[in-house]
């Protein structure tokens, strides 16, 4: 079979065409198996995440160029931050804070629409005002990045159902769930991908993923490449999608 050559002169160019084909237009990750991929190099848990963290920037990037039009990751649970030692926390607050920064400096992420997703009262002041700031920048969006930040797909629909209520609400649709929850107008995630080798969905877009495909994979995140996001695609564009029909 012939396979047209993508920019990197792999087979990018088919997965594009299998994005296209399939319909694949919002692609989410569990990012899972920091802790363990630093634990097993003998390293303390921080630098895996840190690792973790150049292979989000590397991997939405490389969505983006294979036409996904949408991207959530889970970056933090709202069990995350209740449960794991404050020296884990502060690590990943500074290297949130530090995305956030490369992103309002590059001109790379302009073309990305950033939105987080999640429970940010509890979260540093500092941290606030950036995730504010990135929100607020205009121009021309073609791609949308979710960055789930002490998120619960529980807390979200609890949040959303009370927005309701305090608007006045006696009686909600799901319409109306929908459209008050974190992820707005934005479409319900096509395929969720779940790294470190755990079968279970802790919490993530509970609401949304009604009718998203599972994929799971053994591999740590930092472990995680493009060619296993090229794996997912292929994995997806095979499955038959029935929404309830026949
Ligand atoms: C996922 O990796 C990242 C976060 C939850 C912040 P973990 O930190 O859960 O890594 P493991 O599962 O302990 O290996
Ligand atoms: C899910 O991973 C949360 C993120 C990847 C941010 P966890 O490591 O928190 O999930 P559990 O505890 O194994 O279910
Ligand atoms: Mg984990």
């Amino acid at each position: 079979m012939f396979l047209k050559l993508g920019k990197k002169g792999s087979a990018a160019g088919s997965v594009t065409e299998l994005v296209r084909s399939s319909g694949l237009r919002h692609i989410a990750f569990i990012m899972d198996g920091n802790g363990r991929w630093a634990k097993k190099r003998g390293l303390p848990r921080e630098a895996g995440h840190k690792e973790g963290s150049a292979v989000f920037k590397k991997l939405i990037e490389y969505c983006g160029e294979i036409g996904i039009k949408t991207v959530t990751v889970y970056a933090l649970s709202t069990e995350n931050l209740k449960n794991r030692p404050k020296k884990e926390i502060d690590a990943l607050m500074k290297l949130f804070e530090a995305y956030f920064r490369d992103c309002t400096n590059s001109t790379k992420a302009k073309d990305l629409e950033i939105r987080f997703i999640g429970n940010r009262e509890p979260l540093p002041d500092s941290i606030r005002s950036m995730m504010t700031e990135l929100e607020a920048r205009t121009g021309e969006k073609t791609k949308r990045l979710n960055i789930a930040i002490n998120y619960g797909g529980r807390d979200e629909i609890v949040r959303s159902v009370n927005k309701l209520i305090s608007a006045g609400a006696k009686c909600v649709t799901e319409d109306d769930i929908t459209a008050s929850l974190d992820t707005g107008e934005c479409v319900p995630p096509d395929i969720i991908v779940r790294t470190g080798g755990e079968s279970r969905i802790s919490n993530f877009l509970l609401w949304q993923s009604a009718y998203s495909e599972l994929y799971f994979s053994e591999k740590y995140w930092p472990d995680f490449t493009e060619k296993d996001v090229d794996e997912a695609v292929r994995w997806f564009a095979g499955r038959s999608r029935r929404f309830g029909g026949i």
